[in-house]
């Protein structure tokens, strides 16, 4: 596509009926993000998914999406617990039915996509902001504002290409320094609220929907309202209980054949 110069689209999917639909709308990558963490089962930040329920959820998504580049996002449980538990996590990740893993990564990890990589794995280095790195509510930061922080995004970005990264992820990062990144590197960039110069775009899939309770970053393009009809559909369910219009004849299933004298 790049070599087309087309954009690819990438978002998150967390369930089998949300990458079925994926799927048909030809969204062209999926990533099990450990975002679900906060989006789907209410944690206050992206480090308590357990890889577990990655996985899991990495094999409903493929059942239900077999074309997309399907990713499997490293989740700090593994970050946490050296490298070879990162490459384990990796390869279960490929046996889950991904194509690829995610790492956000600081400079140090360049090693650690190397060893991704020298697997047989295909990385992907996410670079900016890193949600795993953040601890308090008001840390979810643009980052590489100023000229420094620019320099050292391409130095880092650099850095995880010629370690092996097969891909970069930037998130929240001005225009400029993405387009700096991508002039500075041969493999493909995608931006997560990183300016229209990088290769293809993601945005966490409930924000982009409507859906949930957090205000989406500013960088998301709400395109319908889930809340509100998922909202609306719930209370005309709850009236018509109420309302004694539910269940209705049409809800019911009629008895084959009447048996007389049965209760006798
Ligand atoms: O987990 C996630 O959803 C992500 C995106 C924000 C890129 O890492």
């Amino acid at each position: 596509m790049k070599q087309r110069g087309e954009k690819f689209a990438m978002l998150t999917a967390y369930d089998y009926p949300t990458a079925r639909a994926a799927q048909v709308a030809g969204v062209h990558s999926l990533l099990v993000g450990d975002s679900m963490g906060m989006v789907v089962l209410g944690h206050s930040s992206t480090r308590e998914i357990p890889l577990s329920a990655l996985l899991l959820v990495a094999e409903a998504v493929r059942r239900g999406a077999p074309s997309p580049f399907l990713i499997g996002d490293m989740p700090f449980e593994a970050m946490a617990s050296g490298d070879s538990a990162v490459l384990a996590a990796a390869h279960a990740f490929l046996t889950a039915g991904c194509d690829a893993v995610k790492i956000e990564c600081e400079p140090h990890h360049a090693e650690l996509i190397g060893k991704v990589s020298r697997a047989g794995i295909p990385a992907i280095a996410h670079l900016g902001l890193r949600p795993q790195a953040v601890t308090t509510s008001d840390g979810y930061r643009a980052q590489a504002r100023d000229d420094a922080g620019l320099r050292e995004l391409v130095a880092i970005a650099r850095r995880m290409e010629q370690a092996g990264a097969s891909m970069l992820l930037i998130e929240a990062v001005p225009p400029e320094a993405a387009e700096a990144v991508c002039r500075a590197v041969s493999i493909l960039v995608v931006g997560c609220g990183a300016g229209p110069s990088c290769d293809g775009h993601v945005v966490v899939t409930h924000d982009m929907l409507g859906l949930g309770p957090a205000k989406p970053p500013k960088f998301v393009p709400v395109l319908a309202d889930l809340n509100g009809a998922i909202e609306s559909a719930m209370k005309r369910y709850v009236a018509a209980i109420a309302g004694g219009e539910y269940p209705g004849p049409q809800h019911s299933y009629s008895m084959r054949s009447i048996t007389h004298g049965a209760n006798r």
